[in-house]
């Protein structure tokens, strides 16, 4: 009886389950809506949990996974359709050891001289940005999300590298990835000599894509009533 109940009940899942009724994008209802459905809410969902995760667990991350990812960044809008992107896409473990050791040395070199720093405070800011670069660089995958600056409308290749980068964020995860849009650490000179970049193409950001070794608390945002502005000002 029981195990009647349990595949009674696996085939009203099954046949209830979003997944298997085909999605189908509805049109807008124009009524005031204060339900909506599953679909709907799982895009709202998977917008809200979206967090910068700056530690990853060493779980793989399949290429099918990664270039799912992409290819829902490549839809992202852009001036004039010009696609403007090119998505340097790092797995090898050598190379990010490698990195997180040349961004040790971009980042205390700049403090370096910037500041009037005794030796012991290189040294000491040397052993935190260590452990912080570690954990950043524990990612299986990285993208850097770069954009063409001989592209047809080059003046809006910043948005067009940044949509897509939130699109790529956003498309990560939904299948479990935390991501990040570093900039800091990664400055675009030092990052092109290191990964030998074309001068032509600009760095909008460094992401990882990997599973976090746990999701952040989401940080405090704004009271959305405070952001908007309805006709005029
Ligand atoms: C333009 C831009 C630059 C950022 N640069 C960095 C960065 O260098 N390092 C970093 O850890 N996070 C960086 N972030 C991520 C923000 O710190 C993060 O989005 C913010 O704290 C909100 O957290 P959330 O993404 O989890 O909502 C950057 C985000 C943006 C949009």
């Amino acid at each position: 009886m029981k195990k009647h109940m349990s595949l009674l009940l696996l085939i009203i899942f099954l046949a209830t389950s979003p997944g298997l009724k085909g999605f189908k994008i509805k049109e807008p209802a124009y009524q005031k809506k204060t339900s909506y459905s599953p679909e709907q809410s799982y895009v709202f969902e998977i917008i809200k949990n979206r967090r910068t995760v700056r530690e990853f667990k060493s779980t793989p991350v399949p290429e099918e996974h990664v270039l799912k990812i992409l290819e829902a960044a490549h839809f992202a809008p852009t001036a004039g359709n010009q696609q403007p992107w090119k998505f340097l896409v790092i797995q090898d473990r050598v190379q990010l050891d490698l990195l997180s050791e040349a961004a040790l040395d971009w980042y205390a070199d700049k403090y370096e001289r910037q500041k009037n720093v005794s030796q012991e405070e290189i040294q000491n800011l040397r052993v935190r940005l260590e452990k912080i670069l570690k954990k950043v660089l524990s990612a299986p995958v990285y993208v850097a999300v770069l954009v063409d600056s001989h592209a047809k409308y080059p003046d809006y290749i910043l948005y067009d590298g940044t949509l897509a980068a939130g699109y790529m964020m956003i498309a990560a995860r939904s299948l479990g990835y935390g991501t990040g849009f570093f900039t800091t650490f990664f400055p675009e000179k030092q990052m092109k000599e290191f990964f030998q970049i074309p001068d032509r193409y600009k760095l909008i950001c460094f992401s990882p894509i990997g599973v976090p070794v746990q999701w952040p608390e989401t940080p405090p945002k704004k009271d959305i009533q405070d952001l908007i502005v309805f006709e005029s000002f």
